[in-house]
């Protein structure tokens, strides 16, 4: 069964998801810009996801926020310190301690198909492992200068196919993208003196 691992994720122009300290409030800025009514798609993508899978630094910006915003979805926060989950937090929310491998065998274990991986970080590690099937990222028209990185260092280039993008009035810009996956499919075979029969026909 395949799993897909898909972010959904907001950034500055110059590629922050959050200023060093964490806060957002230039998205909260931008968000309030939005005409009532548009999400840009978020609801139908987390109806779409079986779990949320975050980091803790996410996770700790969203303990800030007045109500927790995922009512019954299963959320799995990732962390190697954290020790428990505040207790009025919904019974679906989850604390791991594990690398994206592991939580991803865990979620095949209970049958899930589509996980949102969320925070920075742990985007970059389920990137870094291969394990990142699709983006969406909603360019904000706003420069901070710095902050926490969407994306960062990499083993090897990670290619990806544009599957759609869009501009809203407001100056949102938001392209999703399918990561190419490295199979022997994809890497360009050498070329044989004498071609070989494609491998399915009948000897
Ligand atoms: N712009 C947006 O749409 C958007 C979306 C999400 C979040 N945010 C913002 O981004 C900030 C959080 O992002 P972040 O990049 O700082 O952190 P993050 O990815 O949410 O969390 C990183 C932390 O998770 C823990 N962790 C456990 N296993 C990990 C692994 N395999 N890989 C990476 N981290 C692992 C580590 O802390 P411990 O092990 O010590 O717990 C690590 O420091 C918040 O300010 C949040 O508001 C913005």
């Amino acid at each position: 069964m395949t799993l897909h691992c898909s972010v959904f994720i907001a950034t500055s122009l110059d590629g922050y998801i959050a200023r060093d300290d964490g806060s957002i409030d230039w998205l909260e800025a931008a968000n309030a810009t939005v005409p009532p009514g548009e999400d840009c798609g978020y609801a139908d993508f987390m109806a779409s996801v079986d779990a949320l899978v975050m980091g803790s630094g996410t996770f700790e910006k969203v303990l800030s926020f007045a109500d927790w915003p995922y009512g019954e979805k299963p959320v799995w926060v990732v962390s190697r310190t954290l020790t428990h989950i505040p207790a009025h937090l919904p019974a679906q929310v989850r604390l791991l301690h594990g690398t994206p491998g592991e939580i991803t065998s865990l979620a095949q274990q209970q049958g899930y198909k589509r996980l949102y991986i969320d925070g920075g970080k742990l985007i970059q590690s389920f990137l870094q492992d291969g394990l990142v099937t699709e983006l969406t990222v909603t360019t904000i028209p706003v420069l901070l200068g710095s902050g926490r990185a969407l994306f960062g260092r990499l083993a090897r280039d990670v290619k990806l196919g544009l599957v759609a993008s869009r501009s809203y009035s407001f100056g949102f810009v938001q392209s999703t993208y399918q990561v190419i996956r490295n199979t022997p499919e994809s890497t360009p075979t050498p070329p044989t003196a004498a071609p070989t029969p494609p491998a399915h026909t009948p000897q």
